[in-house]
């Protein structure tokens, strides 16, 4: 059985980490969803609204879970039994990060290999960055994000100038 896990922040989730996870639960028996709680920066959403908003739109997705997690990505690959981390790739400037982290991860679990899956042309622009930043100029939404989490954002944004009045 293949337990795949494709981690991330996912703040917020976007169409083209959609895309990767449904191609993901295509190739494999189980996909991991695994939200990363603890960054430095602050993320706009919590790690527990992330993984619902990650839940609601994988439900129709038999063989997708979603968890988050702490701490080194290689141990919570060990925790879930998995023995493959995917990652997508979105153009050559992702490239050399990713390479960083999936060399370094083998060496720490040389049983876990990392597979790389190219984006969605169509999404090959997207970043969670750059939606934000969309959704903090009242930008439409809904050609990035699935409407369940473009509404979510536009609330975050909303609750955020709220706060600022
Ligand atoms: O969506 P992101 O922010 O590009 O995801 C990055 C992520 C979560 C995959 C990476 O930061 C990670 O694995 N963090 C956990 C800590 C860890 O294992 N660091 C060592 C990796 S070399």
């Amino acid at each position: 059985m293949t337990v795949a896990v494709y981690p991330g922040s996912f703040d917020p989730v976007t169409l083209g980490h959609m895309d990767i996870i449904e191609r993901t639960a295509q190739m494999m028996d189980h996909v991991i969803v695994g939200v990363l709680q603890n960054k430095s920066k602050t993320p706009l959403f919590s790690a527990e609204e992330r993984v619902r908003m990650l839940e609601k739109i994988t439900s129709r997705i038999k063989n997708v879970e979603v968890q988050s997690f702490d701490g080194l990505l290689v141990d919570f690959v060990h925790k879930c039994r998995a023995n493959v981390i995917v990652r997508g790739l979105r153009a050559i400037t992702d490239f050399e990060y990713e390479l960083q982290m999936a060399q370094t991860n083998r060496v720490m679990a040389p049983d876990i290999d990392t597979i790389f899956l190219t984006t969605n042309l169509r999404y090959s622009y997207l970043s969670s960055t750059t939606v934000k930043e969309i959704a903090f100029y009242h930008g439409r939404l809904e050609e990035f994000l699935h409407p369940f989490v473009a509404e979510q954002v536009r609330q975050k944004v909303e609750d955020y100038y709220q706060s600022k009045n």
